[in-house]
């Protein structure tokens, strides 16, 4: 409060008047591109068929010029990968198969001489049961029994123990292992191997405050939170002392193992997990008060938009300047219309606090991607969205090139999403390998990913054609649309401008972005079909507009000039448009 109030004296006082809000210098997080590598499919330089931290190190530069300004790197902690490194056995330290502690500053000083950021993958909610924490647990050492979260099983009619409730792991069953050296039941949201932390012990809290100073005191420019929704299980005291049964969701489409079978109203989205993050948001400003770097939080929370804005904090709790925005993932897809599109883009903008930034996601290493999901057609389209739209946007890598899902055997199945249905023929429903096989960087061996006979995943079918070498050595790609968008991104009407939109007709969606005298109207046509759009339509559009950017197959060239009551569109056909 204070801080704001002289803040405000001394803005009046510099500039002889008040700032308005677009005029406010914007950090650097505001108006980047995040980038998000999965580490063991990027680039491997051992020829061992994974991915690691050299190879990123090597491809920097290719990210510096896509435009992007900031990397987040799924894990890259010592972990037995049983969850392929969200399962950590030592936060502190560096997976061997990733490199060492010196590969990973060599990586952050070269970053830091291209003016990348690096921002890391935090996994507060479990541990690896192979940490030394789970281990010592598994000693009878109280301190570490009291990191995670035991129960007692139940007896059942035939003297059989039974798990202490009906809760179940995202990834199918029992989220219950029994511990014979304990006599208990641990929790595990996810893999076996994955028991859960437990938040309700401040030397857990504690515990991750150090492990988030440790990186961020190494020149980390933050962190994207895993499944911070799970975090905290209702509080047993209030149920005598027994965690209780969760009610059946009411969806009779999946099996009694899954674990969409049951509503979770006991094990996700408790109210003190907004409260923690508020807290770690505390650590993350005590270390950019040291060193003057802002630290930028990013949240992974699947839920009702409601709960997720909650990530934001209001007033004096801070929190995640990104809570990721899944909306476009989740609500559309290639079927959607652009009323569809519309609606799922205002949602987002409807319920974020006024003053906070807005993200754009169309894609991870948990969700098929984007140009499977919408059709290749659509990956400049997208990508418009992505980068244009007010906010932080955000590359699963591979978008900028319309990378699509491989097709991984069940023989090569390692996911345990996948391998945990023990089913050979639907397995590809759950599994998440087909979104992380490998980087295709050229035509030459394993897509130019790694010198190796076998690489930890296969390479997808048709990386002789779509790869980096090849987008970038022809005339138009979607890489080269990329690069112009990120580029575009840089002008202050999309760090500044205002935004609305239109469903235009069926098919085709309209935002435009403005600034003082300039403003841009994007169309993103969303089927095979041609129109002709009247954009004035939006409010004070008249006159003429021109082409900036066109998608791939755009039969129109830069320059071309149209009247804005009657713009032609062609199938899938992206553009960038300017108001003359
Ligand atoms: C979300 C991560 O993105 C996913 O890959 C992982 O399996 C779970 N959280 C558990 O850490
Ligand atoms: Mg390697």
């Amino acid at each position: 409060m204070r801080g704001g109030f002289v803040l405000a004296v001394l803005t009046v006082l510099c500039h002889g008047h008040v700032l308005r809000q677009d005029e406010i210098e914007l950090e650097w997080w505001e108006s980047t591109i995040f980038y998000q590598i999965y580490p063991r499919s990027f680039a491997d330089s051992d020829g061992d068929g994974i991915g690691d931290l050299k190879g990123i190190t090597s491809k920097l530069e290719y990210i510096k010029e896509i435009g992007a300004g900031a990397v987040w790197l799924s894990p890259i902690f010592q972990s037995p990968m049983y969850d392929f490194g969200y399962d950590i056995s030592d936060f502190y330290a560096i997976h061997d198969e990733f490199g060492t502690m010196e590969d990973f500053e060599e990586l952050l000083t070269k970053a830091d001489s291209l003016d990348i950021k690096i921002v890391l993958d935090l996994v507060p909610n479990h541990t690896s049961n192979e940490s030394i924490w789970f281990q010592e647990a598994l000693k009878g050492n109280e301190k570490y029994y009291n990191y995670f979260v035991w129960e007692d099983g139940i007896i059942d009619e035939n003297g059989e123990m039974q798990p202490p409730n009906n809760w179940l792991s995202h990834f199918r069953g029992s989220a219950w292992e029994y511990k014979e050296e304990v006599g208990k039941y641990y929790l595990h949201q996810f893999v076996v191997g994955q028991p859960d932390l437990n938040y309700r012990n401040p030397d857990v809290v504690e515990e991750m405050n150090n492990v988030i100073r440790f990186w961020l005191d190494k020149g980390v420019a933050g962190f994207r939170v895993d499944a911070v929704n799970c975090l905290f299980e209702v509080d047993k005291d209030m149920f005598g002392g027994k965690y209780p049964d969760e009610p059946f969701s009411g969806r009779t489409d999946v099996d009694p193992e899954s674990h969409d079978y049951l509503s979770h109203i006991y094990t996700k989205d408790q109210n003190e997990t907004y409260y923690m993050v508020y807290q770690w948001r505390n650590v993350f400003d005590e270390i950019a008060a040291k060193d003057g770097l802002p630290r930028v939080m990013m949240t992974e929370v699947y839920a009702s938009i409601q709960d997720v804005v909650k990530y934001f904090g209001e007033g004096d709790q801070i929190g995640a300047q990104v809570p990721f925005n899944f909306d476009l993932i989740t609500d559309v897809d290639a079927s959607s219309s652009a009323a569809d599109m519309k609606r799922a883009i205002d949602k987002f903008l409807t319920y974020k606090p006024l003053e906070k930034k807005p993200n754009w996601v169309v894609g991870n290493h948990d969700q098929s991607r984007m140009a499977t999901r919408y059709g290749s057609s659509l990956v400049d389209g997208i990508n418009m969205i992505v980068l244009l739209l007010p906010g932080v946007g955000v590359t699963y890598m591979g978008e900028e090139i319309g990378l699509v899902d491989g097709y991984v055997s069940w023989e090569d199945t390692v996911d345990p999403s996948g391998c945990n249905t023990n089913d050979p023929i639907n397995y590809v429903t759950s599994s998440r390998d087909p979104e992380r096989t490998p980087f295709q960087w050229n035509a030459e061996k394993n897509a130019g990913f790694s010198t190796a006979d076998k690489t930890w995943l296969p390479v997808a079918e048709g990386y002789e054609t779509l790869n980096v070498e090849v987008q970038k050595a022809a005339e138009r790609s979607n890489l080269k649309v990329y690069q112009a968008l990120a580029d575009l991104r840089q002008d202050s009407v999309f760090r500044y401008g205002r935004y609305d939109s239109l469903a235009i007709n069926h098919d085709v969606f309209a935002f435009r972005r403005w600034y003082k005298a300039d403003t841009y109207i994007v169309l993103v046509n969303m089927r095979d079909m041609s129109h002709e759009v009247d954009l004035t339509y939006f409010e004070n559009v008249t006159g003429d507009v021109s082409v900036v950017i066109r998608s791939v197959h755009s039969p129109k060239s830069e320059g071309d000039v149209f009247d804005a009551s009657t713009v032609p569109v062609a199938p899938y056909e992206g553009i960038v448009l300017k108001l003359l």
